[in-house]
C-alpha cells in the first residue's frame, strides 16, 4: 500500500492492540475479509462502508482506509443516468465492479445482484454470483430480501460465496413500495423485519443492510443478530454504517435523503472549475506558456 489508511486517531478508542484484527489501525498488507468483519463485530468495532462505481473514486476511498466497497446497484441512479436501481444489468455490474476491484488493494469488494438476476430461483443466484466472483473479481455479493432469499444466500454461501444480505427498504422493489417509505414502523412490521434478519443469518450471510428503519428497532436486530448490521438511516446503532459515495461527497443534484450526511461539495467544486476553464478559453489565458511547447 503507497498510503497509510488507517489513522492512529481512528483506532484509538477501539480499546485493542493492534493485532491485525482491527480493521482501523490493524491489516494494511491484504484484503479485509469477512472474518475480519465477524471479528470486529466481537470486538466491538465499527466500521464504514461506502458504494464506489469506478476505479478511480475507489482507489481513493481504498487509500482513505475504507475497510468495505459495495458496488451498488445505486450505479443505476447515481452512475449510469436511470431513475431507479431496476434497469441495471449484470453486464453493467461485471463491467463496474471489475473497474472497483481493478482500483482497490485492500478494501473488501462486494458488488450487488442487480434486480432480475437473482429472483428466479437460487440456481440463478448462483450463476450470476458466480459471474461476479469469476469475471470481476470481487470478493463477495448483495442481494436484497429477507426470508424470501433465504435459500439463495443459504446456496450461494455452502459453494463458498460471502453474501451480505440487505433488508428493510429494499430499493430493487421500489414500484411494490410506491417508494421508498420507512419500513418496519409499527409491532406486526417491525417483527417481520426481525425475522428477516434471522433469516438471513441463519441461511448464512456474513453480514445484513438495514435501510430506512426507526432506529430504536435497528438497535434491537443488532443486539439480536451474531453477524454485522450496516446502517442506511438506520440510526446510530448498528455495526457499521453505509452511504452512497454520489451522496456523502456532495455529488447528487436537489434534495438527498434525510439519512445523509454530505461531508463535502464536490458538484461545487467541480461546476466551478469547469466555469473557470471555459473562461479561460474564451479569454485565451489557456493555455499559457507554461503549458505549451517551443
Ligand atoms: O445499491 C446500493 O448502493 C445499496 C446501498 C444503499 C446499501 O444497496
Amino acid at each position: 500500500m503507497n498510503a497509510s489508511p488507517l489513522q492512529p486517531a481512528q483506532a484509538q478508542g477501539t480499546g485493542r492492540d493492534q493485532d491485525g484484527t482491527v480493521l482501523y489501525g490493524g491489516i494494511t498488507n491484504r484484503r479485509v475479509t469477512v472474518r475480519d468483519l465477524a471479528k470486529a463485530k466481537q470486538h466491538g468495532e465499527r466500521w464504514a462502508m461506502l458504494t464506489a462505481y469506478d476505479a478511480l473514486t475507489a482507489g481513493v476511498f481504498d487509500e482513505a482506509g475504507i475497510p468495505v466497497l459495495l458496488v451498488g446497484d445505486s450505479a443505476g441512479n447515481c452512475h449510469l443516468g436511470y431513475e431507479t436501481t431496476v434497469p441495471v444489468t449484470m453486464d453493467q455490474m461485471v463491467m463496474l465492479s471489475a473497474a472497483v476491484v481493478r482500483g482497490t488493494k485492500r478494501a473488501l469488494v462486494v458488488a450487488d445482484l442487480p434486480f432480475g438476476s437473482y429472483q428466479e430461483s437460487p440456481a440463478q443466484a448462483m450463476h450470476n454470483a458466480a459471474r461476479l466472483l469469476k469475471e470481476a473479481g470481487v470478493q463477495a455479493v448483495k442481494l436484497e430480501g429477507g426470508e424470501r432469499s433465504a435459500r439463495s444466500i443459504e446456496l450461494l454461501v455452502e459453494a463458498g460465496i460471502p453474501v451480505m444480505a440487505h433488508i428493510g427498504l429494499t430499493p430493487q422493489s421500489v414500484h411494490a413500495f410506491g417508494g421508498y417509505p420507512v419500513q418496519g414502523r409499527g409491532d406486526e412490521a417491525a417483527h417481520r423485519l426481525l425475522r428477516d434478519a434471522k433469516a438471513v443469518q441463519q441461511a448464512g450471510a456474513f453480514a445484513v443492510v438495514l435501510e430506512a428503519v426507526p432506529a430504536e428497532l435497528a438497535a434491537q436486530v443488532t443486539a439480536q443478530l451474531a453477524i454485522p448490521t450496516v446502517g442506511i438511516g438506520a440510526g446510530v446503532d448498528t455495526d457499521a454504517q453505509v452511504l452512497v459515495w454520489t451522496d456523502f461527497a456532495g455529488m447528487t443534484a436537489g434534495r438527498v435523503p434525510k439519512f445523509v450526511k454530505q461531508y463535502a461539495n464536490l458538484r461545487a467544486v467541480l461546476g466551478d472549475a469547469a466555469r473557470e476553464f471555459a473562461a479561460d478559453v474564451q479569454s485565451g489565458a489557456f493555455p499559457g506558456p507554461e503549458h505549451s511547447f517551443s
